[in-house]
């Protein structure tokens, strides 16, 4: 069968790496793809967000299966085109993936649903926003209402900083019209988990737990970025708190949205925080999330594209899913800088295609390939992943090969798997 992978991230050469693995034997395409996913897939040169040119494409190659990675063609309506032209493609439709693409939408769902999740007010006016701010306690957190690349979240510890932020988004508009509307809430205290998981519109199984490390710097410190490292599983989600979020938070979120004819099939990630009145919802994302793509599915022991196919045909209770013993650890290298100014084009010794040894996985993001030599080409490079019996030595096998990975303004933070 023919596969084909929206997105080039190092999510996406993760689910590149782990379909390569089915027992369907699939030919797999990756639009747009990076170069470190040759020679598990074919790259197909449309970006991720041409919705109409990836439809094109399906059809004239007939492809059998589509995946979604990243959130942009999902907001489009990709789902939505290719099921007009009767094409199986796994994500949610425009009208489900609204969970992640309006936080405006998501707030009031939950409130209206009572799913556990922050104190929120949202605002249109930025004059009424600065009113509503004055008079806030802190720390409070001010969000742009649409998509901002993870982005668009200021912890705000004073006034002067909501001030700015509200600025930021409403006034100089770095977010564009993602900022057109504030979400300004209550900030939450705990610990974070990502759970992602399988829906199929009525059904909902969660993946092995994660724990993201969203800032730059050791000990998360320094700015919000993409992901700087992940491991799996996330040492403080144990069964007893799995359970309670499935009863209060999984299954509620999906009957939820089939009950208001937002029926969610794809991959729903839950992004909680752990505080001391219990689980809150921080946020849904209506796709996997990089990195904890990339740590949770080589945990994944059965066959990942057949649990997407399952999905597809509303049996996901009967998919066999089980998880590996042991943990997982992916540290991020990326360019020194990075998530604001940083240099790139420079080339990357040690790496020649998605490798995997002794359990150690690299999985490609921000690359090009220029004359069969593999350059440096985005913040994030790539992701160098290890399984191991528990975390720690996940992470001394993952940081142990990330030193044979050379390229020039190397940064990666020391940290990940080892706290
Ligand atoms: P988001 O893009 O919504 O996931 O937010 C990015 C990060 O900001 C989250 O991973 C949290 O670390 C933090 N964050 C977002 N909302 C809150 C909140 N209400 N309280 C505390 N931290 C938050
Ligand atoms: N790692 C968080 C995200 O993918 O949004």
């Amino acid at each position: 069968m023919k596969v084909l992978i929206i997105g080039s991230g190092g999510r996406e050469s993760a689910m590149v790496w782990k379909i390569s693995k089915s027992k369907l034997s699939p030919k797999i395409y990756a639009a747009p793809g990076n170069p470190g996913m040759e020679g598990l897939a074919e790259l197909v040169n449309i970006a991720a967000t041409d919705i109409h040119a990836l439809l094109e494409f399906a059809v004239n190659e007939k492809i059998d299966f589509t995946i979604v990675g990243p959130d942009d063609p999902l907001a489009l309506g990709v789902v939505d085109v290719f099921e007009e032209k009767g094409l199986k493609i796994f994500g949610p439709r425009k009208n489900a993936a609204i969970i992640e693409y309006s936080k405006e939408f998501s707030k009031d769902f939950m409130k209206r649903n009572n799913i556990p999740t922050a104190a929120y007010e949202v605002f249109e006016d930025k004059d009424k926003a600065y009113a509503y701010i004055e008079k806030q306690k802190f720390p409070i957190v001010i969000k742009a209402d649409g998509l901002a690349l993870g982005k668009g979240v200021y912890i705000c510890g004073d006034l002067t900083e909501s001030r700015l932020a509200v600025q930021d988004i409403m006034e100089l508009s770095k977010f564009g019209d993602s900022g057109k509307k504030i979400v300004v809430e209550e900030y939450l205290e705990g610990v974070e988990v990502s759970v992602l998981s399988f829906v199929d519109g009525k059904t909902v199984v969660p993946m092995i737990s994660a724990k993201d490390h969203k800032r730059a710097f050791d000990g998360d410190k320094g700015a919000n970025t993409g992901g700087m490292g992940a491991v799996a599983p996330n040492p403080i989600y144990d069964e007893e708190m799995a359970n309670r979020c499935m009863d209060e938070i999984f299954a509620p979120t999906v009957a939820a949205m089939a009950k208001e004819d937002r029926e969610f099939k794809g991959f729903l990630f839950f992004g909680l925080m752990i505080t001391k009145n219990g689980p809150k919802v921080i946020e849904y994302n209506a796709r996997l999330g990089d990195p904890e793509t990339q740590v949770v599915l080589p945990m994944l022991e059965s066959d990942f594209l057949k649990i997407c196919i399952d999905c597809l045909d509303g049996s996901l209770d009967k998919a066999d899913i089980r998880w590996k013993e042991g943990a997982s650890v992916c540290v991020v290298l990326a360019s020194e800088g990075y998530p604001a100014e940083f240099k790139k084009g420079f080339e990357i010794k040690g790496l020649s295609l998605i490798e995997e040894k002794e359990d150690i996985f690299i999985f490609t993001a921000g690359v090009k390939k220029e004359n069969e030599r593999f350059l440096t080409n985005g913040g994030r490079v790539l992701g160098v992943a290890a399984m191991a019996d528990n975390s720690l030595e996940a992470a001394n096998k993952a940081y142990a090969y990330a030193e044979h990975i050379v390229f020039e303004n190397k940064y990666c933070r020391k940290d990940i798997g080892r706290k």
